[in-house]
């Protein structure tokens, strides 16, 4: 029989992701003995303060407030990072990697923004950092980007990369529960980041998106050359108009590359209701690849949540059981970015019920090559106008931004209301 391998691990955060890796340990041991051969011990837990072991049922003796206890530990093999933000995060890691420890953390704001320079820390100290949770929660989207698709070009990704925001738009149409309510359960539920702007402004979306798509192409993509926009002013009219028009609203990652060009963006889409993405609901993610030769391939999971989250983690940590060696990231080549996306667009716009107001509207599009597919008139929470709702065919997003802005000053136009993209 040979002997049972021994990992022990500092553990960074003992929150919702953190408690579910500790019971995930825990409950598996026997699992992960037999199928292993290796006993995984939290040696250490780096929080504010002991009460919070005790109260989770932990040994105080493992609590510690001074990171350089962990560097200096030898019997510890390595450090999971589930605190969240970049600060002290980023220093805390790295200096894990100089005191060659490996590292798995879940730290998507951190991989995005200085990923690159903590994976060459590694790299100059014989180490290696893993971060699969980091995107997508118990999807596993960076394993199967980095390692299938080897021989085939991979054209697009796009999905759903938040969970919190996800369950937020699903209960918001499915109950007509309010933006309030549904932020409030999301974060009760553990889904939601310790500051849930970066959930509902698009940005953890973002994160993850930049994160894959260096992975899926190759190349450098970077956090400021994605466009972004959250669901913060999503309306219940918005969700309702959707829905008669055959669509659902969702909150879409979306990556192309065109010869070595990038074109990037988070925003709410109005997905049609025969597209599997119009299906994803509650705190499922989902990522479509596609290939140049596989065609589409989709993955569909839990995005977010103690377990899911931690399943990854655990996944991280038995690689390194194996000594599976570095997941971490091929060379980047330089990326060139596209600025101008084609797509179909939903436009709502409150406008002054009178003769010749269409009119308007219909030359500014044309003056712009833009093409509408239906235009339907609507009642508006002010009596004196109107709403009306547009859809285009598929069109240059540059193009949209001139007519809009021609739009937006016309006598007639009151307001712009809502400008979502259109898939399916
Ligand atoms: P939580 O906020 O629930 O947990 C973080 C824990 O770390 C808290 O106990 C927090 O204490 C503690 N902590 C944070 N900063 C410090 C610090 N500077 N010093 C000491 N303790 C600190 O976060 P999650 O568990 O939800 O998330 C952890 C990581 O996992 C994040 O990077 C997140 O983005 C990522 N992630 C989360 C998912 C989820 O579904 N929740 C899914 C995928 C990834 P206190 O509460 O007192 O601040
Ligand atoms: N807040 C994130 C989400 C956690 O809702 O998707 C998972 O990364």
């Amino acid at each position: 029989m040979t002997k049972v391998k021994e990992l022990n691990i500092a553990l960074l955060g003992l929150g919702t992701v953190g408690k579910g890796l500790v019971n995930l340990l825990n409950e598996n041991k026997d699992e992960i003995l037999n199928k292993h051969n290796a006993k995984i011990n939290i040696v250490k837990v780096y929080e504010r303060n002991a009460d919070k072991l005790e109260k989770f049922g932990m040994d105080r003796a493992l609590f510690t407030d001074d990171m350089q206890t962990i560097y200096d530990d030898p019997s510890v093999d390595i450090v999971v990072e589930l605190l969240g933000r970049i600060h002290p995060s980023k220093e805390f890691i790295e200096g894990a990697l100089k005191a060659k420890k490996n590292v798995v953390t879940a730290n998507k704001d951190l991989i995005c923004m200085h990923g690159g320079e903590l994976l060459k820390v590694a790299k100059q100290n014989g180490v290696t950092m893993l971060y699969e949770a980091s995107c997508l929660g118990a999807v596993p989207a960076i394993n199967t980007l980095k390692n299938n698709f080897l021989g085939d070009e991979i054209k697009s990704i796009k999905g759903i990369f938040n969970g919190t925001t996800n369950y937020m738009l699903t209960k918001m149409t499915q109950e007509g529960l309010s933006y309030e309510d549904c932020l409030k359960q999301a974060q009760e539920l553990g889904y939601a980041e310790s500051d849930p702007t970066n959930d509902v402004e698009g940005i953890d979306a973002a994160y993850k998106l930049c994160i894959l798509s260096r992975f899926a192409f190759g190349l450098d993509a970077q956090f400021d050359d994605i466009s972004k926009k959250g669901i913060t002013k999503i309306t219940s009219q918005d969700i309702e108009i959707a829905g008669r028009l055959g669509y659902t609203i969702k909150l879409l990652a979306i990556a192309k590359c065109n010869n070595q060009k990038l074109e990037m963006r988070v925003n709410p889409v109005l997905v049609s209701n025969e597209h599997q993405l119009s299906k994803i609901n509650g705190a499922f993610n989902a990522c479509t690849v596609e290939g140049n030769y596989s065609d589409e391939i989709t993955l569909i999971g839990r995005g977010a949540g103690s377990y899911p989250t931690a399943s990854a983690v655990a996944n991280d940590i038995m690689n390194f059981a194996h000594k599976m060696g570095d997941v971490g990231q091929r060379t980047l080549k330089k990326a060139k970015i596209e600025k101008d996306g084609q797509m179909k667009f939903y436009i709502r716009l409150s406008i002054l019920d009178k003769a010749g107001v269409l009119a308007v509207i219909a030359k500014t599009f044309g003056d712009n090559k833009i093409s509408i597919e239906s235009a339907i008139q609507d009642k508006n929470d002010n009596p004196e106008v109107k709403s009306l709702i547009i859809v285009t065919h598929s069109t240059s997003s540059l193009n949209m931004n001139k007519a809009l802005d021609k739009i937006s000053k016309a006598d007639v136009v009151q307001s712009v209301d809502s400008v979502l993209e259109v898939l399916g």
